[in-house]
């Protein structure tokens, strides 16, 4: 039988398109930023789709009426450095009350590990939920110790955003975060023996930053 990954998988045609044109190595730092933003836009569309909503009573220029809003749901934004940053505007641009958090994990290149060096979080976090974001979830290592850390100081509520994973890394987030609900643009073939996503986009941080 076939193995079942728990991970949603938005498959909307806008942001398949626009993963395309990420992929494509000759896409400039540039373009690469302004498409990663976009996509986290639209993620977040879809990731808060059940948020909760209440009734308020509003007037528009014609007559009174009963109208929905969002019923307060306290939402934070943790991108994990440095990838991350490539989608906090996107999720920040659709929810401008969101609170930001940052937790800093790069992968140690020989053992692949992530190693934690920064972590600043808004003081609630145990009354907000918390959209975890960094575009590749390779091992899943940093992703995995990122939310292990965010439980630690408080959180309860976690959602993790992800624009490409390998099946690898989906499995480590499905064993050790199995109450984190996880969505991603793509889950990929598989890694490489250097723990690259295949055929994945390369290397986000560098492809964001210009660093390569
Ligand atoms: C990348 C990426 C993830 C991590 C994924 O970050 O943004 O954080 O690797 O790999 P994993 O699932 O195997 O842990 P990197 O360590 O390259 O740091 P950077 O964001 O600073 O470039
Ligand atoms: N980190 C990246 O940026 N890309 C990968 O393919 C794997 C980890």
């Amino acid at each position: 039988m076939a193995e079942e990954l728990n991970v949603h998988v938005i498959n909307h045609p806008l942001i398949q398109h626009k993963l395309t044109l990420m992929r494509m190595k000759e896409t400039g730092t540039k373009d690469f930023r302004e498409l990663l933003e976009e996509i986290a836009m639209l993620m977040t569309y879809e990731i808060t789709r059940d948020f909760p909503l209440k009734e308020i009573e509003i007037e528009t220029p014609v007559a009174k009426c009963k109208a929905k809003v969002l019923a307060g749901k306290k939402v934070g934004v943790v991108p994990i450095l440095r990838a991350g940053l490539g989608m906090l505007s996107g999720v920040a641009n659709m929810i401008p009350a969101a609170r930001v958090g940052h937790v800093g994990m790069y992968r140690d290149p020989e053992t692949l590990k992530p190693v934690e060096y920064y972590c600043k979080l808004p003081s609630d976090v145990s009354d907000r939920t918390l959209i975890v974001v960094d575009p590749m979830l390779a091992t899943g290592g940093s992703a995995s110790a990122a939310l292990s850390l965010l439980k630690e100081k408080g959180a309860k509520s976690l959602i993790l955003m992800c624009l490409v994973a390998a099946p690898e890394g989906v499995r480590v987030i499905n064993k050790e975060h199995p109450d984190v609900p996880l969505y991603v643009a793509a889950v990929d073939e598989r890694l490489n023996d250097k723990g690259y996503i295949v055929p994945g986009l390369g290397d986000a941080g560098d492809r964001i930053f210009g660093t390569l």
